[in-house]
């Protein structure tokens, strides 16, 4: 059972903060303008998604306090409203306070420009919500393929150029249906990789269709086979040793502290896998992994959390795959730095990542979690290629 947790209550907070910052300033700044007709109009399109929060913000808050279940696909939806439309609020809120107070007081402009300007200000205020809806209805599910040049230390030559596709972070729930894997699932295969590899979080959480979702990455095909490791929400689903023993009767090896040599002409490459290494637990970050190191070969670690990537190249793994972070969802360059909540948790967020000869790539994954949204960090399928280094 969810715990609840004190960001659910500052999230609350700052919603209720918003809603009621709206209010005042139709109240003050648009009613006067109006009609009573148009006002009525635009003070009705503000309180019918305020009223439609209420569901989403009751699930999030009680029913882990009082154990009451709402089904799985609408509580997802509700709880995703909620979330989706407090987050345009307040940044449609801190948007327009932003305009009022320092570029329109800063413009030096005629007072015909400055009605101009403030009608662009105003509709601005729009921009949060076209951006959410972009990202809900279109990026969320725009799969791409990104294509990665891997440098790998020890490589040997037959495996050179060796094609790995990575799917990760599925989330199959009422945000990702089936038939959206299975379209991930048939451009994974089009790639027509040496390997594939699934790396965790499979649904978000207890009710979702994990059956389904496992028959459909069955479909997966590449010439050695499917391996993986797990996530976080295999773990809130209590479904890890569920998810090993499923996979393996259709032939897919979910490494769980274990590891697999591939072999290729006269080469090898050892992949190993952990489960989930929670962040709290920094100081036990793959403890026990040095047994799955293979020497003569170079070793491939699955962790679906990318922070333990120092660790990893410590103990000699020359490249870890990860996932989680699905890219921080909703990603804004700033001063040409992304930056995303994903920051908070891991300074190892997307892409590829070299220090000290060793390799680290974290995929955005496929799925979303919280809100149904994905802004600046597409859905990715990766295609791997495998370089000497
Ligand atoms: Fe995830």
């Amino acid at each position: 059972m969810k715990t609840p947790h004190v960001l659910d209550f500052v999230f609350l907070g700052a919603t209720i903060l918003t809603q009621t910052g709206i209010y005042r300033i139709l109240q003050r700044i648009v009613k006067p303008r109006l009609s009573m007709a148009q006002f009525r109009l635009v003070f009705w399109a503000a309180l019918i998604p305020s009223l439609l929060m209420l569901p989403g913000i009751i699930t999030t808050l009680v029913r882990p306090l009082t154990g009451i279940s709402v089904p799985g696909k609408y509580r997802a939806w509700m709880e995703g409203f909620y979330l989706v439309w407090s987050f345009a609020s307040t940044a449609s809120l801190l948007l327009y306070f932003l305009v009022r107070r320092w570029i329109l007081p800063a413009a030096e402009v005629s007072p015909s420009r400055r009605v101009l300007l403030q009608r662009v200000a105003s509709a601005s205020l729009a921009a949060p919500f076209a951006a959410i809806g972009y990202g809900t209805f279109l990026e969320r599910t725009a799969f791409e393929v990104r294509e990665v040049e891997l440098p790998v230390p020890g490589l040997h030559a037959d495996f050179e150029g060796v094609r790995i596709a990575q799917i990760s972070d599925l989330h199959v729930s009422p945000y990702l249906q089936i038939k959206e894997l299975a379209r991930a699932v048939d451009m994974t295969n089009e790639l027509k990789p040496f390997l594939t590899f699934v790396t965790g979080d499979l649904i978000s959480y207890p009710g979702d269709p994990l059956d389904a979702t496992i028959r459909e990455i069955a479909r997966l095909r590449a010439d050695q086979g499917v391996l993986g490791c797990l996530g976080n929400h295999e773990i809130y689903c209590d479904a890890e040793a569920y998810v090993e023993r499923e996979a393996a009767r259709y032939g897919m090896d979910f490494l769980r502290m274990r590891n697999r040599e591939i072999r290729r002409g006269n080469g090898a490459l050892n992949v190993a896998g952990v489960d989930f290494q929670p962040f709290k637990e920094r100081q036990r970050y793959l403890k026990g992994a040095e047994k799955l190191l293979r020497n003569g070969m170079p070793n491939v670690l699955l962790s679906h959390n990318p922070d333990v990537f120092p660790v990893a190249a410590r103990l000699g793994f020359d490249v870890t795959l990860a996932g989680h972070t699905h890219a921080g969802q909703v990603t804004v360059e700033i001063l040409n730095r992304y930056t995303n909540v994903a920051r908070f948790l891991t300074s190892y967020v997307a892409g590829l990542y070299l220090e000290n000869n060793k390799a680290c790539y974290v995929t955005a994954g496929i799925g979303t979690i919280g809100m149904p949204v994905r802004i600046g960090a597409p859905p990715e399928i990766m295609l791997l290629k495998l370089r000497r280094s």
